[in-house]
């Protein structure tokens, strides 16, 4: 450094600590970064640099203090400025209903006679209840100076060194009217994907892994050596306010929470104003179906009253405030009993263990089967019949056996291991060295592998032949009338009719539905034939490439290899599957029952073109999906989808809190594209 004059060093590290917390809040908060890692670290080093060489410029609120600090012996106790409450749980909608009378009960200033039906519907404020830990930050004119755990509301733990460490925290205000006292309280997760990075790695070195991400965050946050805490990857969403001195909130909690988002805090983008119980259901339900597509866990949604007036003169009763309530999902986890525990083999012949369960009822349904995946996770759960259970059932996710008790487990109990035949056509059980999966080498041989491929067959995604369910199947299979998906063709009413459950219009409508699917497109046509690691995307691939059957089935690997997402084990599969006399016997069958699958002239390749020399830069946050499964779907419908704009670029696809790329978008006079035109782009809307 060429003069370093006292007042040069302060300057250049002010500078330092105004680039690193802008880019800093740029990557974290607002989720839209605007330079490389490598950037910002070089920045960072060279703060440190200078902190290390001048240890007087170095300050609390320094970008550098992120990275944790020497250990502590304990953590020392502070109080709360004000108490934090906690909430009361509603579970069913009769519960919100009381809820929603108690307030309007309460509320005198309600009874205005002048006010209309409208005007009396009260306006909540609803968030999702996120799974984490409850903190509250402390901030003296605009400086972090204290995080702070729950504890009983009134006394906390001193975790400030952990807190600092906490990327999407500021250390450093930005934005106007910074008060001179503000408590600001929200909850520390971790986010999905790292607690599954997290675990993974513990895996790997064989350490104790976490139950859940809620667990993870609470180990992570209580650590006395806040530098381990650094090395996890927390995050925060503020949602409520403790003291604030020297500054007036907005009038209602909604725009309180932009208040805070203004001073650099990260708000949950989920968070929405709604009228009545009616919306809150409604935001209840709408969240239940995203809640396995958010980055975060929940457990519920909370309902506050918006107007900051109202929620004082409603006030709180035993710690938790009248103007609020959790309406929680039903428990995702429950424990029960492993009673036995079987082989189900799947299409491709994979053995997958199931455990079968005492029912128990679990994330709203009753639950009697679990998978348990492979055996490498039965050996690492130690799953064995009699054992307590912990039962995970996650959204739509097939219910899982997360877990043992393990001092519930009763003598005697005997360790699983794979069967040597397949349980259902006796063929030679075969595991390839380093995989996982077991499957029997029958094929279609094997009754098991025989009705699943009928069900892939008939199923949604390919040929989507109306009222042929799995049920249906199973039954069709069981009493002979077909062994392959080409019998299906051969099937006639009164055989149907005669069946248990079917009357003579289900047996016509079924008839006419097999008529109706024999003109598949192509690319559906590949798919229902359930080649090994040939899904829908692949299929459609496959069906632009080739065009036709018969030049699909005269390929060889290294020409399929040219195809896009063919790789050299999807190529195998191709080819092996068409050197199978029994599978080109069932496709000559379908080709002469009349099934003519309808090669690629417009639709699909035209969807590949729409895309193919489109440029896009996705930027904010999206509903509907993760940013990077945006980028995979729309790479595959052949667009490029880059970092940065620039007059190339066809349009800037802007989700919620989209940043500085959109402003730019518009600066070049470039498109700016919202959700709704992304979905329409990948043909789901
Ligand atoms: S507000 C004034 N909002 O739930 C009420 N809490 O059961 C203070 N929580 O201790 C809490 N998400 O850890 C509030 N959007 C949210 C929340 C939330 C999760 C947790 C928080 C609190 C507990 C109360």
């Amino acid at each position: 450094m060429n003069n370093n004059t006292p007042e040069n060093i302060v300057g250049k590290v002010e500078k330092l600590h105004k680039q690193l917390h802008y880019h800093n809040h740029k990557y974290y908060v607002e989720d839209d970064p605007e330079i490389p890692d490598s950037e910002y670290d070089k920045l960072l080093r060279e703060l440190q640099a200078i902190e290390e060489e001048y240890p007087e410029t170095l300050t609390e609120d320094s970008p550098s203090q992120r990275v944790g600090a020497a250990p502590l012996g304990e953590f020392t106790q502070v109080k709360h400025l004000l108490p934090m409450l906690s909430l009361a749980n509603a579970f069913s909608e009769k519960e919100l209903i009381a809820f929603e009378k108690r307030l309007k009960d309460r509320l005198v200033s309600l009874d205005d006679k002048e006010n209309t039906e409208e005007d009396k519907m009260l306006e909540f404020a609803v968030e999702p209840k996120l799974d984490g830990l409850a903190v509250s930050l402390l901030y003296k004119k605009g400086i972090l100076v204290q995080g702070a755990t729950r504890g009983d509301g009134e006394t906390g733990e001193n975790i400030t060194e952990n807190v600092r460490t906490i990327n999407s925290i500021p250390l450093k205000l930005i934005g106007n009217h910074i008060p001179e006292t503000l408590e600001v309280r929200g909850e520390v997760y971790m986010p999905k994907a790292s607690f599954e990075k997290l675990n993974q790695v513990a895996r790997e070195n064989d350490e104790k892994t976490f139950v859940n991400p809620r667990n993870a965050a609470a180990g992570s946050l209580r650590q006395l050596d806040s530098r381990k805490t650094a090395k996890r990857k927390l995050a925060m969403y503020c949602y409520a306010t403790g003291l604030i001195e020297g500054m007036e909130l907005p009038t209602t909690h909604y725009d309180a929470l932009q208040q805070l988002a203004s001073w650099g805090f990260r708000i949950c983008p989920d968070i929405k104003v709604v009228k009545g119980v009616a919306g809150c259901i409604q935001y209840y339900e709408e969240i239940g179906t995203k809640r396995d597509n958010l980055a975060y866990d929940i457990d519920g949604v909370v309902y506050k009253i918006n107007q900051l007036d109202l929620q004082k003169e409603l006030g709180f009763v035993s710690r938790a405030p009248r103007w609020a309530i959790a309406h929680k999902f039903p428990a995702q986890e429950e424990m029960t009993v492993v009673e036995d525990i079987e082989f189900q083999i799947g299409r491709t012949g994979a053995l997958t263990p199931v455990a079968r369960l005492k029912p128990v009822f679990v994330g709203g349904v009753t639950v009697t089967n679990a998978t348990l995946h492979n055996m490498d996770e039965i050996r690492r759960k130690d799953v064995r019949v009699g054992d307590t259970v912990i039962v995970r059932r996650a959204g739509d996710v097939i219910p899982e056996v997360a877990r043992i008790v393990p001092h519930l487990r009763p003598e005697h109990t005997q360790i699983i291991s794979m069967p040597e035949n397949c349980p259902i056509c006796d063929s030679k059980v075969e595991q390839i060295e380093g995989e996982a999966v077991a499957r029997c080498s029958g094929g279609l041989f094997c009754g098991a592998q025989s009705k699943q491929s009928i069900k892939h067959f008939a199923s949604r995604k390919a040929l989507d032949i109306d009222g042929l369910g799995d049920k249906l199947v199973e039954q069709l299979f069981d009493e002979k009338l077909i062994e392959n998906i080409s019998d299906l063709y051969g099937l006639e009413t009164e055989q149907l009719a005669d069946l248990e459950r079917m009357g003579e219009k289900s047996a016509q409508n079924l008839i006419d539905a097999l008529q109706q699917s024999k003109t598949p497109t192509l690319a559906r046509f590949i798919y229902s034939l359930g080649i090994r690691e040939v899904g829908e995307t692949t299929a459609k691939s496959l069906a632009n490439h080739y065009r036709s059957l018969d030049a699909l089935k005269q390929t060889d690997e290294e020409n399929l290899q040219k195809v896009d997402d063919v790789g050299p084990i999807v190529a195998s599969h191709v080819v092996s599957f068409f050197q199978q006399d029994h599978n080109n016997d069932v496709i000559d069958a379908l080709l002469k029952a009349g099934v003519t699958p309808q090669e690629p002239e417009q639709i699909e390749s035209e969807m590949a073109l729409k895309l193919t020399g489109k440029i896009y830069v996705l930027t904010g946050t999206f509903t509907a999906m993760k940013r990077t499964e945006a980028k995979t779907q729309l790479e595959a419908l052949g667009a490029k989808v880059t970092g940065s704009v620039s007059k190339n670029t066809t349009a800037v696809i802007a989700g919620e809190k989209a940043g500085s790329k959109r402003t730019k978008a518009e600066k070049l006079g470039v498109s700016v594209f919202d959700e709704n035109k992304l979905m329409e782009l990948l043909g789901s809307n």
